[in-house]
């Protein structure tokens, strides 16, 4: 016999259906719900409810009102006495205000909860609001169903081949050397010198690495410690939409509100008027990502410095997302933070992830003037303490390569462009060539009606090609519905292969 506590909020208190329920048009609020809440919040894989109408309201309601606001009003106590099951039918006349019958109606759906019953403290008060308003990331979702389904993995933006030799050596070396205790909080001297000195070469910037510099777990983890160390609860953040899934939930942690200004498609260009009319008293901030995921977009000189000119105008930050610099085809990569007035206003993050091949080292930088350092660093201190010690002295090897390894690199990409940007032709898909980056956020409408998640699901199953779904890049899922992102940072072997599997896609829609 379990015991365990549930938290009921007033039926339909604060419930957005767009939020709890992306893109989802089919059904009746009552079946949408159900199908959220077993699925997703509660994780069956299958169920069946045999219910009358107005009693699936009243007893999902609560449950789904709480997933998405996070926030009980009151709870009550309910024992499930028997299996699990997956089949209950529910007394036409249970109320929530019966304390009689709640606990009783309650039980088949509760026995879906036995393994949180487990735990001997209330569940759903265990939970914290912040962390129920956005879901798992919706790419590393489609790497395991990738996984699943032996697909070629295009969703998720990982190298499947190897990062260059002299950094793994410097990286086996250090740690035989034992480099293996914590380096520096805020990064070792080494690195940070090897970054400051990078900037002086390619971007003509004096960097001071002693009071400047914050070499972080990740870009990620700078964007993050960033939002928290200089966003304040209900400040505005501008993001370009669509965007990099992450920076949604960045601003939630921080509590910002985050605005969204459309890059307009075809060419996913910035909108002068529709960017000046985004910012106002409360911006804080905007996000600049260029080379841009998921479009490929490399911002011009003539729409950095609108965005500098408003930043000053408000006296806003920017916070740039650059982890793509050395990734580009066509077009210059310009640093905002060497625009005149912005050295003050702007945090220049980027990492090695993508530069030296290397995901899954988890090495970035922040570079702010010296007072948002400071808080950056607080927050990153006590976040992470720091990043890895033997990977930052090996880093500091790849900060140090010469202009030939950065034309190598272009060059590769370059020819991996032109496998998957031909293949997408020619399976019929409509999209931009990416100036930069390596992803095509390509529209299928031409190929299926099926709605993004559905087709990109089907590709991964019945063609053999994992995509990442475009409602991800958009705070309006609708807005997405019509696209998919690939990632070509993949083996031309690998590409070669994902095109003749496209090549078969027309023939099967
Ligand atoms: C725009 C952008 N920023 C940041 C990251 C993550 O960078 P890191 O691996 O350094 O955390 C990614 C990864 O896909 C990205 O696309």
């Amino acid at each position: 016999m379990f015991e365990h506590r549930v938290g009921f909020v007033s039926p339909l208190d604060g419930l957005n259906l767009n939020q709890i329920a992306p893109g989802r048009r089919d059904g009746s609020i009552s079946e949408i719900l159900a199908d959220v809440l077993l699925r997703e919040v509660i994780g069956a894989a299958e169920y069946h409810i045999d219910l009358h109408a107005g009693d699936l309201e009243e007893l999902l309601l609560p449950f789904a009102g709480y997933a998405l606001t996070g926030r009980p009003t009151s709870t009550g106590w309910v024992r499930p006495s028997r299996a699990p099951t997956r089949r209950a039918s529910f007394p036409s006349h249970s109320r929530r205000d019966d304390p009689a019958l709640v606990p009783t109606a309650l039980l088949p759906l509760t026995s879906h909860l036995l393994p949180l019953a487990c735990c001997p403290v209330p569940f759903c008060s265990m939970i914290a609001h912040r962390a129920t308003t956005f879901t798992e990331s919706v790419i590393r979702e489609m790497t395991r169903i990738a996984n699943q389904h032996e697909a070629i993995n295009l969703a998720q933006g990982f190298p499947d081949f190897p990062m260059p030799a002299p950094m793994k050596d410097a990286a086996c070396a250090a740690i035989r050397g034992d480099i293996n205790q914590y380096a520096i909080t805020w990064g070792s001297p080494a690195l940070r010198l090897a970054i400051a000195e990078k900037y002086r070469r390619w971007y003509g910037m004096e960097v001071d690495p002693d009071r400047e510099i914050t070499v972080t777990c990740g870009a990620t983890e700078a964007m993050a410690a960033t939002f928290l160390a200089l966003v304040d609860p209900g400040d505005e953040v501008i993001i370009l939409e669509p965007y990099y899934e992450n920076y949604g939930p960045d601003a939630i942690l921080a509590d910002a509100r985050p605005v969204f200004v459309p890059l307009e498609p075809p060419r996913w260009t910035l909108e002068p008027d529709r960017l000046r009319r985004a910012f106002g008293p409360r911006t804080k901030a905007i996000i600049v990502n260029t080379p841009h995921n998921p479009t490929g977009r490399v911002l011009s000189r003539d729409e950095l410095s609108l965005i500098a000119s408003l930043c000053i105008e408000h006296d806003a930050w920017a916070f740039t997302d650059e982890i793509y610099e050395h990734i580009r085809y066509t077009g210059t990569h310009h640093s905002l933070a060497s625009w005149p007035g912005m050295r003050e206003r702007t945090v220049t993050i980027s990492g090695l992830s993508k530069t030296f091949s290397c995901t899954g080292w988890r090495l970035g930088y922040a570079i702010a003037p010296p007072p948002a350092a400071n808080a950056i660093r607080k927050v990153h201190d006590f976040l992470t303490v720091g990043a890895p010690a033997p990977l930052q002295a090996a880093a500091a090897v790849g900060m140090a390569f010469d202009a030939a390894y950065y034309n190598h690199l272009v060059r590769d990409y370059q020819e991996r462009r032109d496998i998957m940007t031909s293949a997408l032709t020619e399976a019929g898909f409509r999209f931009s060539v990416p100036d930069g980056a390596y992803y095509v956020l390509a529209d299928f409408s031409a190929l299926s009606d099926m709605a993004d998640e559905e087709f990109a699901k089907w590709m991964t199953r019945d063609v053999g090609v994992a995509t990442v779904p475009g409602s991800s890049f958009y705070h309006d899922p609708a807005l997405g519905s019509r696209l998919v992102r690939f990632a070509f940072c993949k083996k031309t072997a690998t590409l070669e292969e994902a095109a003749r599997r496209l090549a078969s896609l027309p023939a099967r829609v």
